[in-house]
């Protein structure tokens, strides 16, 4: 029996979110074109509208003026077509007279630069006259609109992220290390090495956040300054909210996070996990480049697949896509359209992975500045008839068949393990390949094994639950607490199986190594000692021989020394040949696996399977199919609705064992079927 996490959340909506941001504060001189937007959107099967996001400008545009009538009718026409609303609160970008007027509200980069008013997403976190301004836009925003019915959510500011170094953010940053070192200047030299190069602080008042001009190699001091970073922006948000939590307690709040687009993976710059404890549901934006030249399509929907599930996992429970393209982005190196399908399919997927939304940035296209070549559902021909507005509609029709899957969650019995802080920490260390690190790139193929056999995946942070799983894998996990330490421990010994890798419980929370070999729990989970770790060159080859078959290794070969593990696979190559590469370990009641050096994709294939047999984990509902088809499943208590994507080029056979109904066609189906190319079919299996 697969543990499901069953929480559920309000939006104050039975509904499948469709729609997105709308900027009509861009078009305020055209009202025939705000009154199209009233009749296109019944057009396109959209329902829900973040608005207000970059209005800052347009609702106080003199420094005590302010005009919310165009936003009044905004709503009101939303509303009078059955629309919902998700308010935004304007702190994303400020207007131009703030920043003249209170030049402490701009923020100042790494190197001391103060910078400039312009772009967005760019304020101080810590200025008083930005908390004052915003905190009294948002009370007047929520006073205004706080009993709207067409009000299902707030939308905080837009996309947190960046840093400030101005003096006050120096200050604060000093306060919070006060706190978090008792006021005790030893404890903090001992804790971030002191003595190294002379960097024994004496006064509180010598210590500055990193610096390319100053300081950047104290790892403890960049570590405590990444965390800050974190807390001060949600110090921030929290100033934001006051007003609305004293006016508007029932309104569901959140605020859109971001993946990092190079590569898409987790953003970096903020811990989430920590952010997630203050939002009442989670929304991120996501940009997929697909159809790109690097990756198949499969590829690229399981990084996003793992993204999701570690985004929905922050509060386990669903999530909401909050920004999204209908068609292509104007930022990626080349902005590729949607290929015929692939809207839906991608929107489907989000849902599939837990959404309970798929919203777009943005409604219209912008005329002017740096995005009137971004997609959008109404583009510059303001008209129904395209592809991308058919698209759109198509999307919601769908989703208008979905309402069953709102609030319902994903099984899993596998989770993997995420942490921002053994990131910041492993990108730090000098050491290793400084290229070859890569760590949410490792986790993602890890994640693989499971998502190319339909076995769902928890991605969860450190302070959840381990014992709710029988599988926890925990690759290049660098930096680890005693405390969890322990809890790992514990979960062994209560019959849980874990995986750990290469470059993993290395460092402890202050980034200070531990003494004394590989810690000693770790030492009696894994019957090992990790004791040398070999890096690699992109020329250099070694192979591990694992159940009589080999695997290509790179980057990384950790040497092992045994102590009571069982050898699974050894080194094929070099002055460690014939050493262990892959052990096992019983302890206690569970079972503790050590993968010593990056192997290829098939290594993990034909390990986990080996697992997956052991511990008879299974998909959450059985379809057969070949490579590049997704089956994802979110479990209600009565049905279990069944996403089987596929996620190539071709057509694909597939066999359904069991009778289910096809949600979209209102039919019966099982038995061998076709799926198009990127065709999606949605199924609903009653218990
Ligand atoms: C997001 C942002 C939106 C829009 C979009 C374009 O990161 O929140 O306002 O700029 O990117 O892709």
């Amino acid at each position: 029996m697969m543990s499901t996490h069953e929480k559920t959340y309000t939006t104050k909506a039975n509904f499948m979110l469709h729609g997105g941001d709308y900027n009509p504060d861009q078009w305020l001189d055209r009202p025939d074109i705000l009154a199209d937007d009233i009749k296109l959107m019944q057009l396109s099967h959209t329902n829900t509208f973040s608005v207000g996001i970059f209005a800052w400008a347009a609702l106080e545009p003199e420094e005590g003026v302010y005009n919310f009538e165009w936003l009044d009718k905004v709503i009101d026409d939303i509303y009078s077509i059955d629309g919902r609303v998700i308010l935004a609160t304007p702190s994303g970008a400020r207007p131009a007279w703030m920043s003249q007027k209170y030049p402490e509200v701009l923020r100042v980069n790494g190197a001391r630069v103060k910078q400039l008013h312009g772009g967005r997403h760019n304020h101080c976190f810590t200025s008083p006259v930005y908390r004052e301004k915003t905190q009294k836009i948002n009370r007047l925003l929520a006073e205004r609109y706080g009993s709207h019915p067409a009000l299902l959510m707030w939308h905080i500011s837009n996309e947190y992220g960046g840093e400030c170094h101005c003096d006050r953010c120096q200050g604060a940053f000093r306060e919070y290390l006060k706190k978090k070192y008792n006021n005790d200047l030893k404890f903090l030299n001992d804790a971030w090495w002191g003595p190294f190069w002379s960097h024994t602080f004496t006064d509180w008042s010598q210590i500055e956040s990193p610096s390319s001009i100053g300081e950047s190699m104290v790892h403890g001091l960049n570590l405590d300054w990444r965390r800050f970073v974190t807390d001060q922006t949600i110090d921030f948000f929290e100033n934001e909210i006051v007003p609305i939590k004293e006016l508007t307690p029932d309104v569901p709040i959140t605020t859109n996070f971001m993946a990092d687009t190079h590569e898409l993976i987790p953003f970096q710059a903020l811990d989430y996990s920590k952010f997630a404890k203050h939002l009442d549901v989670i929304s991120w934006d996501a940009y997929p480049a697909w159809h790109n030249d690097i990756e198949s399509t499969a590829d690229l929907a399981m990084r996003v697949g793992f993204i999701d599930d570690l985004y929905r996992c922050l509060k386990q429970q669903p999530f909401l896509l909050m920004e999204s393209t209908p068609s292509m982005v104007n930022w990626h190196p080349v902005n590729k359209a949607k290929r015929p399908g692939m809207h839906l399919l991608s929107s489907i997927q989000m849902v599939a992975h837990g959404s309970d939304s798929i919203l777009y940035f943005q409604w219209r296209k912008s005329r002017g500045s740096s995005e009137k070549f971004h997609g959008a559902v109404v583009d510059h021909d303001n008209s129904s008839d395209n592809r991308v507005f058919q698209d759109v509609a198509e999307v919601g029709k769908t989703l208008e068949k979905l309402s069953g899957v709102v609030g319902t969650n994903r099984p899993a019995d596998v989770a993997i393990l995420y942490d921002w802080e053994s990131n910041w920490a492993l990108n730090d260390a000098q050491g290793f390949g400084l290229k070859t690190k890569r760590y949410p790139q490792t986790l993602v193929q890890h994640y693989r094994a499971f998502w190319e056999k339909d076995i769902p995946v928890d991605v969860i942070t450190k302070e959840q639950d381990f014992a709710a799983y029988k599988l926890l894998v925990i690759p290049m996990l660098y930096l680890v607490s005693e405390e969890t330490i322990s809890r790992l421990k514990s979960f062994v010994a209560g019959g849980g199986t874990l995986v750990t890798t290469y470059i993993s419980g290395l460092v402890n929370e202050h980034d200070l190594t531990y003494l004394g070999g590989w810690h000693k729990n770790l030492q009696e989970i894994f019957g090992i000692s990790p004791v040398e770790t070999d890096t690699y060159y992109p020329e250099d080859k070694n192979t591990v021989s694992y159940q009589n078959r080999s695997y290509e290794l790179k980057d990384y070969a950790t040497i092992i020394k045994l102590n009571g593990a069982t050898v699974e696979g050894t080194y094929k190559e070099d002055f460690y040949a014939n050493t262990p590469a892959v052990t096992s370990h019983s302890y206690e009641n569970g079972k503790a696996y050590y993968i010593g050096g990056r192997l290829e994709d098939q290594f993990h294939r034909d390990f986990y399977q080996e697992i997956i047999n052991d511990l008879e984990l299974q998909p959450a509902f059985s379809v057969k199919h070949e490579k590049g088809v997704s089956v994802q499943v979110r479990r209600a208590p009565e049905s279990d609705y069944i996403f089987v994507m596929n996620f190539t080029e071709k057509k694909q056979p597939i066999t359904i064992e069991s009778l289910v109904k096809d949600l979209v066609t209102g039919e019966d189906v099982s038995g061998e079927l076709i799926l198009e190319r990127y065709e999606v079919r949605i199924l609903e299996n009653k218990k």
